[in-house]
C-alpha cells in the first residue's frame, strides 16, 4: 500500500479535526491505523460520520472507530462517547454483512451514557423551534449529554441487572415525558416499547464491554490512535458557542473520555481541509456563495455523511486555524481535499479579519464579535492539472506547493501529510 510508510513510531497519537468537522479525519485515522495497535473514540456519538473506502466501496462509520477495517487493530469506544444502542447494533450488523470482523476487536466502556429515543425526540422538538434552532444532526446528542451532566443518565453498566436498568430508565423517561409534553406539546411516549428495545439492544452489546484499565494495560504501550470527532471549533467550551456540539472535541479530552493517563498521549495531529466547510448554523467568516463555493460543493461532494445536508463552503481561514493550532497544541498538520481546488483560476486564504476599520489577527472569543468580522484575503494562483495520482511532493504543481508552504509558514507548523483523494492511498507524506 502506498501509505505504508506512515509510522507512528511507538507513539500514541491523537488525531483531531481542526475546523468545524468533516475534515477527512476518518480517512486519515484509517491510513494511520495500518501501523497502529488500536484506535479509540473518546467523545461525541453518532452525530459523527467518518468516511472510509475499500476499493470503490464506501463505508461510513458513526460510532465505531475508524481502525475497524484492519484485521489486527483493537478498537475502543471510551466513556466520553454517548451510545445509541440501536445505532451501534445497526453499525455492527452493517460491518458484519460486509465481512468485517467485529468480535475480539471492538471493545466498549461500561461507562458510556445510553442515548434513548426520547433524546432524539427532545433534540427534534428543540430544533423545530426557530428561536433556538442550531442545526444539530438531530441524533439526540445534546439532550443525552445534558442527562449525563445532570447525573440522570442510564449507563451501559446499568444493563448488568434488568431491574436496575428499567428502574433508572423509568426515572429518566418521567423527566423526558414531562419536558416533551409541557415544553413542546408532544403526545404520550410509548414507554414500554422504549424500555424493551433499549434493554434488548444494550444487552446485545454487553459482551463487548471491557474496562479502560484492561484495554490500556494491554494496548497502551504505543501505536494507539485517539480518534477525534467533530472539530475543534465545535468544542462545547472553546468553539463558536452556542453553535457547537455538546462534547469537548479538543485533544485534552482524549484521556478523560477514554480513561487513560494524559501522559499516555504523546502527540497531536490536526486535520484540516484545504478550504472550509460547516454544517448547521453559526458564524463562518469566510463563507462564500458563488461559483467557487459551487465548485467546492460539487467537486468535494460536500454533503453530510450523517444527515446528507449540504455543507456550507468557503475559503481557508488561517485566523481560525491558528487559534486551533495554539489551543489544541497541535504538533503537525494534515491537509485534505487539496485536489478539490484543482480547476479554480484563483484561490484565497484568509490571513486576518477587519472589524470596522481595525485589523485583528486573532480569532475572537465571543461570537458577537465574530459575527461582525470581514475576512482579509491573500490571493493565490490556481492550477489545472489533475493531482489525484501524484504521490511525491516534488511532483506537485508549483502553485500547490506555494499554497501549502504559505499555510505551513503562516502557522509555523509542519504539514506532514497531504491528502489528494478520498481513498486510503491518496496521500503524500512530506
Ligand atoms: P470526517 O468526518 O472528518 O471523517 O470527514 P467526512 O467523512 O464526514 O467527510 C470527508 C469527505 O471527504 C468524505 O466524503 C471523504 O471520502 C472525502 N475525502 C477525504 N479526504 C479527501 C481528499 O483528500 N480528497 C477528496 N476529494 N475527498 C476526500
Ligand atoms: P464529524 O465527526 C460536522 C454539528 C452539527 C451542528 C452542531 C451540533 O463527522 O466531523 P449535534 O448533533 O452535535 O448536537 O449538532 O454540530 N456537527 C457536525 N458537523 N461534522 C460532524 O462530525 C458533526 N457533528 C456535529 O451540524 O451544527
Ligand atoms: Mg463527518
Amino acid at each position: 500500500m502506498g501509505t505504508s510508510v506512515i509510522n507512528i513510531e511507538n507513539k500514541n497519537l491523537v488525531i483531531i479535526g481542526a475546523q468545524w468537522g468533516d475534515e477527512g479525519k476518518g480517512k486519515i485515522v484509517d491510513a494511520f491505523a495500518q501501523n497502529a495497535s488500536g484506535v479509540v473514540r473518546f467523545h461525541g456519538g453518532n452525530n459523527a460520520g467518518h468516511t472510509l473506502y475499500r476499493g470503490e466501496k464506501k463505508i461510513v462509520l458513526h460510532l465505531i472507530p475508524s481502525g475497524i477495517l484492519h484485521g489486527n487493530v483493537k478498537c475502543f469506544i471510551g466513556n466520553g462517547v454517548v451510545v445509541d444502542p440501536l445505532a451501534l447494533n445497526k453499525e455492527i450488523e452493517f460491518l458484519e454483512d460486509n465481512l468485517i470482523e467485529i468480535k475480539g476487536k471492538l471493545n466498549i466502556s461500561s461507562g458510556c451514557p445510553i442515548l434513548l429515543p426520547t433524546h432524539i425526540l427532545l433534540d427534534k422538538a428543540k430544533e423545530s423551534k426557530k428561536s433556538n434552532n442550531i442545526g444539530t444532526t438531530v441524533r439526540g446528542i445534546g439532550p443525552c449529554y445534558e442527562d449525563k451532566v445532570s447525573r440522570r443518565a442510564t449507563l451501559i453498566s446499568d444493563a448488568y441487572d434488568d431491574k436496575n436498568f428499567l428502574d433508572k430508565l423509568n426515572l429518566q423517561l418521567d423527566y423526558h415525558e414531562f419536558l416533551l409534553k409541557n415544553l413542546y406539546g408532544h403526545k404520550d411516549i410509548n414507554r414500554n416499547e422504549i424500555q424493551e428495545k433499549t434493554l434488548f439492544y444494550t444487552k446485545k452489546i454487553l459482551n463487548l464491554v471491557s474496562s479502560s484499565h484492561d484495554f490500556f494495560e494491554k494496548n497502551g504501550r504505543g501505536n494507539l490512535i485517539f480518534e477525534g470527532a467533530q472539530g475543534a471549533l465545535l468544542d462545547i467550551d472553546h468553539g463558536t458557542y452556542p453553535f457547537v456540539t455538546s462534547s469537548n472535541c479538543l485533544p485534552n479530552y482524549a484521556s478523560i473520555g477514554s480513561g487513560c493517563s494524559p501522559k499516555l498521549i504523546n502527540e497531536c495531529l490536526g486535520v484540516f481541509k484545504a478550504y472550509t466547510t460547516r454544517v448547521g448554523k453559526g458564524p463562518f467568516p469566510t463563507e462564500i456563495n458563488d461559483i467557487n463555493s459551487k465548485h467546492m460543493l460539487e467537486k468535494g461532494k460536500e454533503f453530510g455523511a450523517t444527515t446528507g445536508r449540504t455543507r456550507r463552503c468557503g475559503w481557508l481561514d488561517l485566523v481560525a486555524l491558528k487559534k486551533v493550532v495554539e489551543l489544541a497544541g497541535i504538533d503537525r498538520l494534515c491537509i485534505t481535499k487539496i485536489d478539490v481546488l484543482t480547476g479554480l483560476d484563483e484561490l484565497f486564504i484568509c490571513t486576518g479579519y477587519k472589524i470596522n476599520d481595525s485589523v485583528i489577527k486573532n480569532f475572537p472569543d465571543d461570537i458577537n464579535t465574530l459575527n461582525k468580522v470581514q475576512p482579509i484575503y491573500k490571493k493565490f494562483s490556481g492550477w489545472k492539472i489533475n493531482i489525484n495520482n501524484i504521490r511525491s511532493y516534488n511532483n506537485l504543481p508549483k502553485e500547490v506547493i506555494n499554497y501549502i508552504d504559505f499555510i505551513s509558514k503562516f502557522l509555523d507548523i509542519p504539514i506532514n501529510l497531504i491528502s489528494n483523494g478520498p481513498k486510503i492511498d491518496d496521500l503524500l507524506i512530506v
